[in-house]
C-alpha cells in the first residue's frame, strides 16, 4: 500500500507540473484528492491493515495529500496572479490620450447686437415691446399713413398671405400696437426689435428676412432736438464717443418731417474710404416726427402730444460694428463664422 501511495504521489506531481490552466488544475484536484478520487480509493484499503501498520500508512497518506495540495495551491496562486495581471493590462487607461472636446455654443452676433441696442435704450428709460410677424395690412401700412395704392408701398415689396394679412415688412406696426395698448397715456417710450420680411432677391446686402429695431417716444412737447440728442447718445454708446451723426431730409409716410441718419464711417474715421464711398458717412437709420395721422390712428390727439420715431436694421448695425462684408453670413449657421463672436 505504501508503494501505491508513493506511485500516486509521483504520478500526481508529474501531472501537475505541466498544467497550464485553472480548469485542468481543478480536474486533477478532483481526480486525486476528491471524495471519489484516487487517494481516497487507496486509503479505503486501510481496514485490512494491522494495528501497527495503520498509523504508518496513515501518515504516508497524509504526507501525499499535503504534497499534492501544496503543489495545487502554488499552481493556483500562479494562475490567479496571471489573471490579475492580465486584467490590469486590459483595463489600462492612457491618461495621455487627448480628451473629447465639448464645443460650447455662443450667442449669435445678431442677438448680441440686439441685446446691446436694447441695453443702451433701457439705460435711457425705454421698455421693450414686441408685435406679431404675421400682421394685418391695417397695422403694417394703413395706420402708418400708407393707404392702399399709396406709391410708397412699392418701397417694401411684401409677402401677402391674404388681401388683408401679410408678413410685416417693418417693425413700425408695433408703434400703432403700442399706442393702442397705452390707451392715450404718456409718456410712451419703447423700442421694438423683431424680424421683418420683404420680397427682395438675396445678395450681399439684401435678405428676404432681416431684423429691425423700432423706437417710439410720445409725450407733451417732444421735439426734433430730443430725437437728435437721443440718436447721438445711442451712436456714441454703440460705436464710441468720437462718433458724430448727421440728419439728411428724407421721406417716410409715417413721419413729418423725416430724416435719414448717417454716422461717422468707422472704417476711416470720417476721412473718406471705399466703404463710405468717400463721403466719411454711413447711413444707419430712418427717423422723424410722428405724423399727426399716425398719432390719431394710435388714439392720441396731435394737438396735445407730439412724438418721434426711428427704425434701424440690426444686420446693418452689426455689419458696421464688426466689419462684415456679406449679410448672408448671419444666416448660414457656419460655426467658423459664429464662433468668432464668442469672445467679443
Ligand atoms: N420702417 C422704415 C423702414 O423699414 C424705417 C423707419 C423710418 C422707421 C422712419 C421709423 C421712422 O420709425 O420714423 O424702412
Amino acid at each position: 500500500m505504501k508503494e501505491r501511495l508513493e506511485a500516486l504521489r509521483k504520478e500526481a506531481l508529474e501531472q501537475l507540473q505541466g498544467v497550464a490552466d485553472a480548469a485542468v488544475l481543478n480536474d486533477l484536484r478532483v481526480q486525486y484528492l476528491g471524495k471519489k478520487g484516487q487517494l481516497t480509493e487507496i486509503l479505503r484499503g486501510m481496514g485490512s491493515l494491522s494495528a501497527e501498520e495503520r498509523p504508518v500508512i496513515g501518515q504516508v497518506g497524509n504526507d501525499v495529500r499535503a504534497a499534492i495540495e501544496a503543489v495545487i495551491a502554488e499552481k493556483q496562486e500562479g494562475f490567479d496572479r496571471a489573471a490579475t495581471a492580465h486584467r490590469l493590462q486590459a483595463e489600462t487607461i492612457d491618461v495621455t490620450l487627448p480628451g473629447k472636446a465639448v464645443s460650447m455654443g455662443s450667442v449669435h452676433p445678431l442677438t448680441k447686437v440686439t441685446q446691446e441696442i436694447e441695453d443702451i435704450f433701457i439705460g435711457m428709460g425705454y421698455t421693450v415691446a414686441e408685435g406679431p410677424e404675421v400682421e394685418t395690412d391695417f397695422f403694417n401700412f394703413e395706420a402708418l399713413n400708407l393707404p392702399k395704392n399709396h406709391p410708397a408701398r412699392d418701397m417694401q415689396d411684401s409677402f401677402y398671405i391674404t388681401d388683408e394679412i401679410l408678413l410685416r415688412t417693418q417693425t413700425s406696426p408695433v408703434q400703432i400696437r403700442t399706442m393702442k395698448a397705452m390707451n392715450g397715456k404718456t409718456p410712451v417710450k419703447v423700442i421694438c426689435p423683431g424680424r421683418v420680411y420683404r420680397r427682395d432677391d438675396d445678395d450681399a446686402t439684401h435678405s428676404f428676412m432681416f431684423h429691425q429695431i423700432e423706437g417710439l417716444v410720445i409725450g407733451p412737447n417732444i421735439r426734433m432736438s430730443d430725437l437728435k440728442g437721443t440718436l447721438l447718445q445711442f451712436v456714441q454708446e454703440m460705436y464710441g464717443p468720437q462718433m458724430q451723426i448727421r440728419l439728411r431730409p428724407s421721406f417716410f409716410p409715417f413721419t413729418e418731417p423725416s430724416a435719414e441718419v448717417d454716422v461717422t464711417c468707422a472704417q476711416c474715421g470720417g476721412s473718406g474710404c471705399r466703404m463710405c464711398k468717400h463721403t466719411g458717412w454711413i447711413e444707419i437709420l430712418g427717423c422723424g416726427m410722428v405724423h399727426p395721422k399716425v398719432l390719431e390712428h394710435g388714439g392720441y390727439d396731435p394737438a396735445e402730444v407730439t412724438g418721434f420715431a426711428f427704425g434701424m436694421g440690426v444686420e446693418r448695425i452689426a455689419l458696421l460694428k464688426y466689419g462684415i462684408d456679406d449679410i448672408r453670413h448671419f444666416y448660414a449657421n457656419d460655426t467658423k463664422f459664429l464662433s468668432q463672436f464668442a469672445k467679443m
